[in-house]
């Protein structure tokens, strides 16, 4: 098939791009680079073609556009012949949404309208959105994709819970159309080649990348937001995602996909602790993380985790990596990039 994937140059698309063209798809990437590079796409490339380049460039094609403007979108649907469209195309730093609300709704819900309706004019009938576990609100784990939304706490997750009431409205009226809401747990890992991995401008939100830093020396040490939830040490609990296990994920999604709105959870159904998680990582990577306890960080839940059972049902994926290989990946990708 021939997809085009928004956003294909970020963390996440970019190791999409490569489990697709390694199942055989043909991959059109858009991507306004706000929060990404260009040389991304070559990384791809090296990555699926292991060296050789210039076989791949019939594979993939990179336009530099925004994905709310609806001329440059049309341009690219008009000039490929799409089976899918990937949306990974979105803003997602939860306390810049809190500063920047007005941009966050623009962007993340433009993006979406934008692209559904290019989808319906030219009978794109996939669609792929990239959900977040955020939309369940502190409910009670696991979550279930059942389970009734509970309030976000930002206007990041509003948008989540908007795009996605956006793409189920429009399936509605237009009944040949597909979309698969896959809502992702807490990604982290990177590439086994360490080529491509998430490498978060300024000083990270994330616990991953931060822990990452800490083994590097470029941060001293991290900063454990509570030790008195009600969890196994009373640190916050996640389901850590492998980013390769994730892609696999969409393109199952994409392969399985028939009419009618379908909804995943993407995680383990694992939950790991802070402390749990240093751990893991100092004893995969030998490296001690010095860590104090600070205060809850405002709007932080105790526990987050998966129940992934309905994606293993109805579309036989599994998350295969453990914690070890998320620790190994993210650490390797961390030391390889400048
Ligand atoms: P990312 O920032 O690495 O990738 C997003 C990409 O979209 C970037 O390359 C950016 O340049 C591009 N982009 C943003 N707005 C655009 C626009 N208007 N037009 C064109 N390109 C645009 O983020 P990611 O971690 O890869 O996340 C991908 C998607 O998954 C996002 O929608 C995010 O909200 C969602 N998500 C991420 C996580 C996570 O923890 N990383 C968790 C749940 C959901
Ligand atoms: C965050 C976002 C969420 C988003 C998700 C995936 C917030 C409030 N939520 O979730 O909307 O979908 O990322 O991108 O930002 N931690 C520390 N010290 C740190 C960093 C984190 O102790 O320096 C702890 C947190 O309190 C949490 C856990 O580590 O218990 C994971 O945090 P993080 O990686 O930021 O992810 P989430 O909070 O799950």
């Amino acid at each position: 098939m021939q997809i085009l994937v928004t956003g294909g140059a970020g963390y996440i698309g970019s190791h999409t791009c490569v489990a697709l063209l390694e199942a055989g798809h043909t991959v059109i990437v858009a991507d306004n680079l706000c929060n990404s590079k260009a040389e991304t796409i070559d990384k791809i490339k090296q990555i699926v073609n292991q060296g050789n380049e210039a076989n791949m460039d019939n594979k993939i094609t990179f336009y530099k556009i925004d994905v709310t403007d609806e001329v440059a979108v049309e341009k690219v649907f008009s000039n490929h012949k799409l089976d899918g469209v990937i949306h990974f195309a979105g803003l997602k730093a939860v306390g810049e949404s809190v500063e920047k609300p007005l941009a966050y709704y623009y962007n993340n819900l433009v993006s979406t309208i934008v692209l559904s309706k290019m989808c319906l004019k030219y009978g794109v009938n996939k669609f792929v959105f990239s959900s977040s576990a955020t939309v369940y609100g502190d409910n009670t784990v696991p979550f279930v994709e059942t389970m009734q939304l509970l309030p976000t706490t930002n206007p990041y997750g509003e948008t989540k819970v908007m795009s996605e009431r956006i793409l189920t409205d429009a399936i509605k009226a237009n009944p040949d159309f597909s979309v698969s809401l896959l809502r992702y747990f807490n990604p982290v890992g990177a590439h086994e080649s360490g080529l491509i991995g998430e490498a978060p401008n300024g000083i990270p939100n994330n616990l991953m990348p931060y822990v990452t830093q800490v083994a590097k020396g470029k941060l001293e040490k991290l900063r454990v937001f509570g030790n008195d939830y009600p969890t196994v040490d009373g640190t916050g609990v996640r389901d850590y995602i492998h980013v390769m296990d994730l892609a696999d994920g969409h393109v199952v999604a994409l392969d399985n996909l028939s009419n009618g709105v379908h909804i995943y959870n993407l995680g383990t159904g694992q939950g790991t602790s802070v402390l749990q998680l240093v751990k893991a990582f100092e004893e995969a990577n030998g490296i001690e993380i010095p860590y104090e306890i600070v205060d809850r960080r405002p709007g932080d839940i105790a526990s987050c985790y998966a129940d992934a059972s309905k994606a293993e049902r109805k579309l036989k994926w599994i998350a295969k990596r453990d914690i070890v290989e998320m620790c190994l990946d993210s650490w390797r990708f961390e030391q390889q990039n400048k």
